[in-house]
């Protein structure tokens, strides 16, 4: 399938792996990659240039076609080092950055310098319109369905999907609630490029994560996701368990007086327990709600094909029916 996406990044499916945290290592990306698709590297998970860079070439070792890196922007008081970063990506030669989290204006000049190509996830239209305004190649809509942080506005993306379709020049890729064939028809139904996936991807043979996480996802229904620190105003989508309960009684209890700290023990440093140990209930991680979607666990190779096949299916025959 040809779509703006895959001209952009010389990818031969529309389909991308988003960055995830103590997820998206080397197997996975090049795993997606190897299969067609683009894979993506999470730059923060690695924390430094040198472990980065040596991720870097643990992909490349294991696929020739193109694939990403993300870099999310968040506030922290120690920020890491992203120049650092950037440079290593830059010397590496890798082809395409997702960023995400806030504005990535400050880091786009060195990016674009080095001909790399640049799409920014963003969840909502005005801030898809800004990507486009700053330079970047690409956008990734990500809709309240989405796993991860879906900001602050609540729009699906039956709706937000459309209104960026109405709005932007640049190409953009539907993310969110994304699983098969039909949502990627769907999604191209309703203006983008392509997809982008984060919580299908998960529950693959190769995704280097822990059973348990897979299972996890398999066992949910689209039911079984909430909404944490939105009195923060740091929205995430997470699967429910014992901490995101615990978590949510002291949110009720608090209220708007809660703080970062109060929730510390369910959300910090808890990914490497859960992803690699398999502890499911030592805290908070993000899943989308379609969980409710993902009923195996294939080879990244046999669910990209699968995707391809049913959207040709739908598009060849279904829809050509009516
Ligand atoms: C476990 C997990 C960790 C994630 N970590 C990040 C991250 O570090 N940076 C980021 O930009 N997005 C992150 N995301 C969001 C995904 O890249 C993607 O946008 C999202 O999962 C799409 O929604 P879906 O799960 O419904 O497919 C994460 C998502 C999940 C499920």
């Amino acid at each position: 399938m040809k779509t703006k996406i895959t001209e952009l990044f010389g990818i031969e499916h529309p389909i991308i792996q988003g960055g995830m945290h103590h997820v998206g290592f080397a197997e996975l990306a090049a795993a997606v990659s190897n299969a067609g698709g683009l894979g993506t590297i999470t730059g923060l998970t690695q924390g430094t240039p040198e472990k980065l860079a040596n991720e870097i070439a643990r992909c490349k070792e294991m696929t020739d076609k193109p694939f990403a890196v993300n870099l999310t922007f968040l506030p922290s008081l120690t920020p890491p080092d992203y120049p650092g970063l950037i440079k290593e990506i830059i010397d590496a030669g890798v082809p395409v950055v997702e960023t995400a989290g806030r504005n990535p204006a400050e880091y786009l000049p060195a990016l674009k310098e080095a001909g790399i190509k640049v799409i920014h996830k963003c969840t909502s239209v005005r801030h898809s319109i800004k990507a486009q305004s700053i330079g970047c190649d690409a956008v990734s809509v990500d809709g309240f369905e989405c796993g991860g942080h879906p900001g602050e506005d609540d729009i699906p993306n039956f709706i937000l999907l459309p209104r960026a379709a109405e709005e932007l020049e640049i190409p953009f890729v539907a993310s969110g609630g994304m699983a098969d064939g039909r949502s990627l028809v769907a999604a191209m139904a309703l203006g983008a490029e392509g997809m982008n996936m984060g919580t299908r991807f998960i529950a693959t043979q190769d995704a280097p994560v822990h059973q348990n996480v897979k299972e996890a996802i398999v066992n949910a229904t689209e039911l079984d996701t909430r909404l944490i620190m939105r009195s923060l105003t740091n929205t995430e989508r997470v699967l429910n368990n014992e901490a995101v309960e615990r978590l949510m009684e002291k949110e009720k209890a608090l209220g708007d007086d809660l703080k970062f700290e109060d929730i510390i023990d369910e959300v910090a440093g808890v990914y490497p327990k859960i992803m690699h140990e398999g502890t499911m209930e030592a805290g908070a991680w993000s899943c989308g709600m379609v969980a409710g979607l993902v009923n195996d666990i294939p080879t990244v190779q046999d669910l990209i094909n699968n995707i391809m096949s049913q959207a040709d299916e739908i598009i060849k025959s279904k829809l050509q029916n009516f």
